[in-house]
C-alpha cells in the first residue's frame, strides 16, 4: 500500500471514530481530553495578586486556519494575544504562522495574563522554564474549560533567556500535550535583562529566532497526528516523527544576511525529534547559551544537540563571507541508540537521525561591522554548589510493557506524590536519572533551572560531542543506558510541580509525575 493511501485510510477511520487524528476538526469530533482537577475561577488572579502590573495581556487559544504549505490552508489550533498594558514590543505576532506570538519580557516585570480557552476541549498554558508559583505553572491540575478564562500573575524572576509556552493538558483519558502542541499551541517567550543587554549581542534584524518542528500532512494539507493500529503503537513508543521539518511554522527558507555576526536562537518545539545542529561548511557551532540563558563563555562544538523542548543560543560570524555566499544550518546524521537504525521507522519519510536543512543564509550585502563575541558572557548567576554531602535522589527510567515508560516504576497519577517525591523548600539536591530503556529521554523539571553535574555510561557516540551541559537547563537529554546527574535548588515557591519526559508522546502516555516542594 502506498503511503498516501494509508494516510487517507487512517484519516477516514479515525475521523469516524472521533479521536481526532486529523486536525480538520469540527469541535464535535473531538473527545474532551481532560477531566478532573480544580476549576479555575474567572474573577481571581492565580499567583501574584497585585493592583499594578507592568504588563497585561490577553492570550487566546483558538482554532484557526493558516497556510503552511502551498495550496490549501491547514486547520490549526493556535495562540493569539492582545497587549493591554506594557511596552509595545512585548507582543510580536507571527501572522504567517500557526506559532503563537513571541512574548518579550524583562527581568523584574510583573505580568498579568488572561488566558481564554476558545478550544473545544480543556487546555492549560505552561511557561516552560520560568520560575513561577505552582498555580501559575499551567499544570494539568488546573485545566481551563472550553469557553472559560483563567488569569495568572507573576513576576519575571528569571535571568535573560529563551523560554516558551505551550499547552499542558492531561485528563483522565491521558495527555493532550502532544496533540495540542502539534496542532499549533506553542510560542516563544524571551526574557531580557541588564547583564545580557550590556553584552551588546546582535539584536533586532541580526537576531534570528528559529522554532523547529516536524509535521506530517495529508493530501489537502491537513495536519496528521499519530497513525492508527501499528503506526500509533510505534508512535507512542518512539514519539511522533513528522515526515517534514518546519522552521517557524513553514518549510525552511532562505534568509538574506550581511557580512556581520548573527545570533541564532533555536527552540526544538517538536514532539519527539532530536536535532543535531551543524553548519553545512563544517565550521564549528559556537554555542553561547542554553535553556536558562547565556553560558559563562562561548563554546565551539563540531555540532550541537537539541532535544525536544531545549533551546540553544548560537553565534555565527559572516564577516569573512562575500556577497553571494550561502551557508546552511542543517540537522546532521546520527544514530540515537537503538532508535536510529530501526527499520520500523521505515514508514516515516524522515527517520530520526536523517540529514536535512533547517535554514539557509544567503549573504546579500557587505557591511562594516565590528562586533566581537565577548569572551565572558553570563557570569552573574553562579553555579549551584554541590559536594559529597549533597542529597542524591535517583530516578529510574524504565519501560512498561505496551504502555510506554515509567519513572521509578510509577506513571502519571494526577497530583498523587510519593514519599520520595517530596523535597524541602530551600534545599539543594542532585537528581540522578538512570535510563534503562533503549531510547533517549529529554527529562524536564518544572519551575527551576538546573546545572548538569555529570554523565556516565550511555551510548551516545554520534551525539556525544554536541551535548551542551554547561550553563543552565530545564531539560536534559538522557541517552540510552546513561545516568545523568543534575543539581537544583528549590527556591521561593512551595507546592506542586511536575517532572517528566518531554518526548510529548512519552509524557502523554504517563512518563510524568508531580513532585512537592514542602516549606
Ligand atoms: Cu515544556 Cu511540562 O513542559
Ligand atoms: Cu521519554
Amino acid at each position: 500500500m502506498s503511503r498516501e493511501k494509508s494516510v487517507h485510510r487512517r484519516t477516514v477511520l479515525r475521523a469516524a471514530a472521533g479521536t481526532g487524528v486529523l486536525l480538520t476538526l469540527s469541535p464535535g469530533l473531538l473527545l474532551t481530553g481532560c477531566d478532573g482537577g480544580v476549576k479555575a475561577v474567572e474573577s481571581e488572579t492565580l499567583g501574584l495578586d497585585s493592583d499594578e502590573y507592568d504588563v497585561e495581556l490577553n492570550l487566546h487559544a483558538m482554532p484557526d486556519s493558516v497556510p503552511i504549505l502551498p495550496g490549501a490552508p491547514s486547520e490549526v489550533w493556535r495562540y493569539r494575544a492582545e497587549l493591554l498594558k506594557g511596552p509595545q514590543n512585548t507582543v510580536t505576532e507571527n501572522p504567517d504562522s500557526y506559532l503563537g506570538p513571541t512574548i518579550r519580557l524583562r527581568h523584574g516585570q510583573t505580568v498579568k495574563i488572561h488566558i481564554h480557552n476558545e478550544l473545544p476541549e480543556d487546555t492549560t498554558v505552561h511557561w516552560h522554564g520560568l520560575h513561577v508559583p505552582s498555580d501559575v505553572d499551567g499544570q494539568p491540575r488546573l485545566p481551563i474549560r472550553p469557553g472559560e478564562t483563567m488569569t495568572v500573575g507573576f513576576e519575571v524572576l528569571d535571568r535573560a533567556g529563551l523560554f516558551w509556552y505551550h499547552s499542558h493538558a492531561h485528563g483522565k483519558q491521558g495527555g493532550r500535550v502532544g496533540f495540542q502542541s502539534y496542532a499549533g499551541l506553542a510560542g516563544l517567550l524571551i526574557v531580557e535583562d541588564e547583564e545580557e543587554a550590556g553584552l551588546k549581542l546582535p539584536s533586532g534584524d541580526n537576531e534570528l529566532l528559529l522554532v523547529l518542528q516536524d509535521r506530517t500532512f495529508a493530501g489537502n494539507n491537513e495536519l496528521v497526528y499519530m497513525g492508527g493500529g501499528r503506526g500509533s503503537m510505534m508512535d507512542r513508543m518512539h514519539g511522533f516523527l513528522g515526515d517534514r521539518v518546519l522552521a517557524n511554522g513553514a518549510p525552511p527558507t532562505t534568509r538574506k544576511v550581511a557580512t556581520r555576526p548573527y545570533r541564532i536562537r533555536v527552540l526544538n518545539g517538536s514532539n519527539a525529534r532530536i536535532y543535531k545542529l551543524a553548519w553545512s561548511d563544517g565550521r564549528p557551532v559556537t554555542v553561547i547559551g542554553a535553556d536558562g540563558g547565556l553560558l559563562q563563555e562561548p563554546e565551539d562544538r563540531p555540532y550541537a544537540v537539541l532535544a525536544p523542548a531545549q533551546r540553544l543560543d548560537i553565534w555565527v560570524d559572516l564577516s569573512e563571507s562575500q556577497p553571494g555566499d550561502t551557508l546552511e544550518l542543517i540537522s546532521d546524521r546520527f544514530q540515537a541508540g537503538m532508535m536510529g537504525g530501526m527499520g520500523m521507522m521505515g514508514s516515516n519519510a524522515l527517520p530520526l537521525g536523517s540529514r536535512f536543512p533547517l535554514a539557509r543564509l544567503e549573504v546579500s550585502k557587505s557591511v562594516e561591522a565590528s562586533e566581537p563575541l565577548p569572551a565572558q558572557l553570563g557570569v552573574q548567576r553562579q553555579k549551584i554548589p554541590v559536594n559529597r554531602n549533597t542529597r542524591i535522589r535517583s530516578f529510574e527510567l524504565s519501560p512498561v510493557m505496551m504502555r510506554g515508560f515509567a519513572i521509578n516504576g510509577r506513571r502519571f497519577d494526577g497530583t498523587n506524590v510519593a514519599d520520595d517525591e517530596k523535597v524541602r523548600l530551600g534545599d539543594t539536591e542532585i537528581w540522578e536519572f538512570h535510563n534503562s530503556t533503549p531510547m533517549p529521554h529529554p527529562m524536564h523539571i518544572h519551575g527551576l533551572q538546573f546545572n548538569v553535574v555529570g554523565r556516565r555510561g550511555g551510548n551516545s557516540d554520534s551525539l556525544q560531542q554536541g551535548l551542551v551541559d554547561s550553563g543552565w537547563h530545564d531539560t536534559v537529554l538522557v541517552m540510552p543506558r546513561e545516568t545523568v546527574q543534575v543539581a537544583m535548588k528549590f527556591e521561593r515557591f512551595d507546592g506542586l510541580y511536575i517532572y517528566h519526559c518531554h518526548n510529548m508522546e512519552h509524557e502523554d502516555a504517563g512518563m510524568m509525575r508531580y513532585f512537592q516542594v514542602q516549606s
